[in-house]
């Protein structure tokens, strides 16, 4: 088996890479020097000659808050014409497509999980443009798996545990959104889910993963920082404003991806296994 990975030196990539070493399953990383995935003449000349069973496809424009403005333009080019350009190579030569989505699809208003089926309605311009990416897949490849997840943390990349971390080494007091609440997602439970789901023969179609059970950032810092002094202080998103749009309630809902035998571990858990505790 062929497996290609774009993005592969992005958080979520980088960990995939790890994964599949260990398991021993060969692949070819791709980030934005081996293969540009706005470049469609490029895109194709590259995913014809690795000829690959399975893409990973975890290239991304990830920069939620400069999409939209000075961002924009770039954000729509990866998103949605460079997942094009994936989907429409991966159909070529075969492949199974697995694209990975965003609860940002969903406007946040409702007051229970998002299910797989629940219609979105992306408020900014990330979540906007991943929906996009999301439809050119459904559109140009019927061999895909996409996959939504959110809040996600790990060993590679900028994220929320290494910032709560550094900011700990220099305050003493920490002010954290309490009225924004998801499920974060460690980068290891998300790449295992991703080859479970080719290993497995999954039925193709959309996914819901992230980490179970449920949490708002200020509850997530604090479990973060639990051994240290750090106090850490709920305040409401009013506080913090932000270009983007955030969505208040993003819980997705978990059961499909639990029906294909997958043992999803609770946000705490994964978080304390990261860390090490
Ligand atoms: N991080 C989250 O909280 C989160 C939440 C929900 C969904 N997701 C989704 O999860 C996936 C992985 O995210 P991540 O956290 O791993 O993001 P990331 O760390 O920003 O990785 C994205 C990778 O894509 C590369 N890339 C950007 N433009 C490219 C281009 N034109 N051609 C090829 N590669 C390009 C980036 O390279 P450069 O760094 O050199 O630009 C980077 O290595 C993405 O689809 C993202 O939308 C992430």
């Amino acid at each position: 088996m062929t497996v290609l990975i774009t993005g592969a030196n992005g958080q979520l990539g980088k960990e995939l890479q790890k994964l599949l070493l260990e398991k021993k399953i060969d692949f070819v990383a791709a980030d934005v020097s081996e293969m540009d995935i706005t470049n469609e003449v490029l895109v194709n000349q590259f995913i014809s000659e690795v000829n690959p069973d399975v893409i990973y496809h975890c290239a991304a424009y990830t920069a939620v808050d400069a999409a939209e403005d000075e961002g924009k333009e770039l954000n729509r080019l990866i998103n949605v014409e460079g997942t094009r350009y994936i989907s429409n190579a991966a159909y070529h030569v075969g492949a199974k497509l697995v694209y990975i989505s965003t609860d940002y699809v969903f406007d946040g208003t409702k007051a229970t999980e998002y299910t797989v089926d629940d219609v979105p309605n992306p408020k900014n311009e990330y979540g906007l443009t991943k929906f996009e990416g999301e439809e050119a897949v459904r559109e140009l490849i019927d061999t895909h798996y996409i996959v939504r997840t959110s809040w996600v943390f790990g060993e590679f990349g900028k994220n929320f545990v290494y910032t709560m971390q550094s900011l700990a080494q220099t305050r003493q007091t920490l002010t954290i959104v309490n009225d924004q609440f998801g499920r974060p997602t460690w980068t290891r439970t998300l790449a295992e889910f991703m080859v479970h789901l080719i290993e497995s023969d999954a039925e193709f179609g959309t996914y819901h993963l992230s980490n179970d059970n449920s949490c708002s950032w200020y509850e997530f810092a604090k479990e973060i920082l639990k051994d240290t002094d750090v106090e850490v202080l709920p305040v409401d998103s009013t506080q913090f404003v932000q270009k983007a749009y955030r969505p208040k309630h993003s819980v997705m809902d978990l059961s499909k991806a639990k029906a294909t035998g997958f043992i999803i571990p609770t946000w705490q858990d994964a978080l304390n296994q990261f860390l090490g505790r």
